[in-house]
């Protein structure tokens, strides 16, 4: 396949992308096409690598209403609603939701996926559903599983050995979520026995950390500190970390050093935050994201998770990446022409480093992955949550539509609508 005249999202045009063998093997203006190979003019569109979701709960996704909503919108409700659905999952549904959502994930460009596994349950039903989703969609999406002890890895029975069970099945990351742990000590405890049991292992680190409005819950200095004493620099995430946004600055200016230190990334959840948080807030209502801006500037890897789609937690969503970037940007006031290019790639490549993605991007010899947007920069794709026209993988097209078109029909005035096209005076 011959990608020729697109746009790269580091601002190049007129670029042509010659795919060979399931790799990029040329990109370059004016490439020469080799007899028989297929060429796509990309009409100046924007080509950029796939879109990767740090943070998803696939085991949950799709189940919006099972068994009931959540009145209050808040993540304890969310919790206690979805420990009343977890008796009621089967395999076949859960396999059945999660490959539904990798469908969606496909048709809008993503195709790297770290979702949360809930490993509280005797049974480990979503363990072994994700584990068999993960073979079925190896050819076209790459998912990776975390072993989440949603109800405390201390304060659920035996949740401690179901982690475990679950990561010699294959599960791929540690999980945890030391804020829900009954004292803040145990915790604390929670983040040192995680840490531990993932240096023995090999293993990534990524754990729901701090997701409270509360500014003295602060497990994300636990965490940096047992990453920086294991050495697992690079492998440690810390996800939602949205007491950061409540806490005292002068705590947050010696904080962030300690993550940068550490090599700890941070995964901001911006829909479900601005959703979830500040719930107990009377006026004002506080935004809840964390400090998405500050963090970047001290040079930490920074993504902007999906989280949820219809679910316990959240009602809303189709596995748009752009969609979540958007929210990211604006939560965070990131609106300058950096920020918003700052923004896309919290859902492009910062992701793809934080999952430890080998060949992702644009570069000769990645993996030819890639979605085709209908737009002409990053922020234009931001602008119009921009229609996807191709997304390849390895060099295989997995989904392909028309471009969106409307024919106005007005009085006086009939013509074509380019929502792509700059007002020139
Ligand atoms: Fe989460």
């Amino acid at each position: 396949m011959l990608i020729r005249h697109a746009t790269l999202p580091d601002g190049r045009t007129d670029i042509d992308l010659l795919v060979q063998d399931g790799r990029i093997a040329a990109v370059g203006p004016q490439l020469p096409a080799p007899e028989g190979m297929e060429v796509v003019d990309a009409q100046g569109c924007l080509l950029s690598p796939p879109f990767v979701d740090a943070h998803f709960h696939m085991d949950a996704t799709l189940s919006y209403g099972l068994p009931r909503v959540n009145r209050s919108g808040t993540l304890l409700e969310g919790i206690a609603l979805w420990g009343e659905l977890k008796p009621l999952l089967t395999q076949e549904a859960l396999v059945e939701r999660a490959l539904a959502y990798c469908d969606w994930a496909v048709a809008k460009g993503l195709l790297a996926i770290r979702s949360h596994v809930d490993v509280c349950d005797e049974r480990l039903l979503a363990v072994e559903a994700l584990l068999h989703v993960k073979e079925r969609v190896k050819p076209y999406l790459d998912l990776q599983l975390v072993a989440f002890p949603q109800d405390g890895v201390l304060r659920s029975p035996n949740a401690l050995s179901h982690l475990e069970r679950a990561l010699d099945m294959g599960v791929d990351v540690v999980g945890g979520i030391p804020h829900f742990e009954r004292t803040m000590a145990d915790g604390a405890e929670s983040v040192r026995l995680l840490c531990e049991i993932a240096a023995a292992r090999g293993l990534r680190v990524d754990m729901h950390c701090d997701e409270t409005d509360d500014p003295m819950s602060r497990h994300i200095e636990t965490l940096a500190f047992h990453a920086q004493r294991l050495k697992l620099h690079g492998r440690v995430n810390g996800s939602h970390l949205t007491s950061m946004h409540s806490m005292d600055n002068y705590y947050v200016s010696k904080l962030i050093p300690l993550m940068a230190e550490a090599g700890v990334s941070a995964v901001a959840n911006p829909l479900i935050n601005i959703t979830i948080q500040g719930r107990h807030d009377t006026y004002p209502k506080r935004r809840g994201m964390t400090r998405v801006p500050e963090l970047m500037a001290a040079g930490i890897d920074v993504a902007f998770g999906h989280d949820c789609v219809m679910d316990p937690w959240y009602s809303l969503g189709s596995g748009d990446m752009l969609e979540v970037a958007s929210m990211g940007l604006h939560v965070a006031q990131m609106t300058s022409q950096d920020g918003m290019k700052a923004c896309f790639d919290a859902v492009t490549v910062n992701p793809a480093r934080i999952l430890g993605l080998e060949g992702y991007g644009l570069e000769v010899g990645c993996r030819a992955d890639f979605v085709l947007l209908q737009s002409r920069s990053p922020v234009e794709a931001l602008r119009l949550r921009a229609h996807r026209l191709l997304v390849v993988r390895g060099g295989r097209v997995l989904a392909r539509s028309q471009p969106l078109h409307t024919e106005l029909c007005l009085p006086g005035r009939s013509t074509g609508l380019d929502f792509t096209r700059p007002i020139s005076r």
